[in-house]
């Protein structure tokens, strides 16, 4: 079993990596293999809509000269998924949205590759807007058949300088719980 994080802030040691850490940890503790794929910062563009994804259906998509194939790879390969983003102007971030966007389409392309997979989404808010920007995670995997996990509250926690979510210990524990959640049902979806 694997669980694969894809972050989408710029910064690789920032809030929301420190999130998706305690996510992962928790389930390196039950025994799942994971993965954290640095997305934020890395080129990565938009969906082209040039739909050479249905006509070819090959899993991949058409653009091939940036991150998005390898991620996509990657995202085949796992039993769950984790999207985490900062809060941007009360959305995620324009490299999550990319992710979104063109892992979005190549599944629907593939026939919901990602159907019935694990999935969960994490925030890093300074402030406000992060629970819209986690309503724009839940959207991936719920378009996509996906099994949404929750946690104690909404997974997001709070700060705003590198580190500084370190602070919020309530938004950790979410973490700790998200991650035990996901754990639970990995292990029982197990065939
Ligand atoms: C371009 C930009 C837009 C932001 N927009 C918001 C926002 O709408 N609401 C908010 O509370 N914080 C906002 N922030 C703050 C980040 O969400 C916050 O610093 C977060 O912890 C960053 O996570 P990171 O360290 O993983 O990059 C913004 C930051 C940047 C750089």
């Amino acid at each position: 079993m694997k669980v694969v994080a894809f972050n989408g802030s710029p910064r690789p040691k920032g809030n929301t990596s420190i999130l998706l850490n305690h996510v992962l940890d928790e389930l390196k503790n039950e025994g799942i293999a994971t993965e954290l794929v640095q997305v934020g910062g890395r080129p990565i563009q938009g969906c082209l809509a040039c739909y050479k994804c249905f006509e070819k259906k090959n899993k991949k998509c058409a653009y091939d000269k940036d991150v998005l194939n390898e991620c996509l790879d990657k995202m085949w390969e796992a039993d769950g998924i984790i999207l985490g983003s900062p809060t941007y102007f009360s959305d995620v971030s324009a490299w999550m949205k990319a992710l979104i966007e063109r892992a979005g389409l190549v599944n629907r392309a593939n026939n919901d590759l990602l159907k019935r997979r694990i999935g969960a989404g994490v925030v890093a808010v300074r402030r406000a807007g992060g629970i819209h920007a986690f309503n724009s995670l839940n959207h991936f995997f719920l378009i996509a058949q996906m099994i949404v996990v929750g946690s104690s509250y909404w997974n997001i926690g709070i700060g705003r300088n590198e580190g500084e979510v370190n602070n919020d210990e309530e938004g950790l524990q979410t973490m700790r719980t998200l991650g035990q959640n996901m754990a639970w049902l990995l292990k029982k979806i197990q065939v």
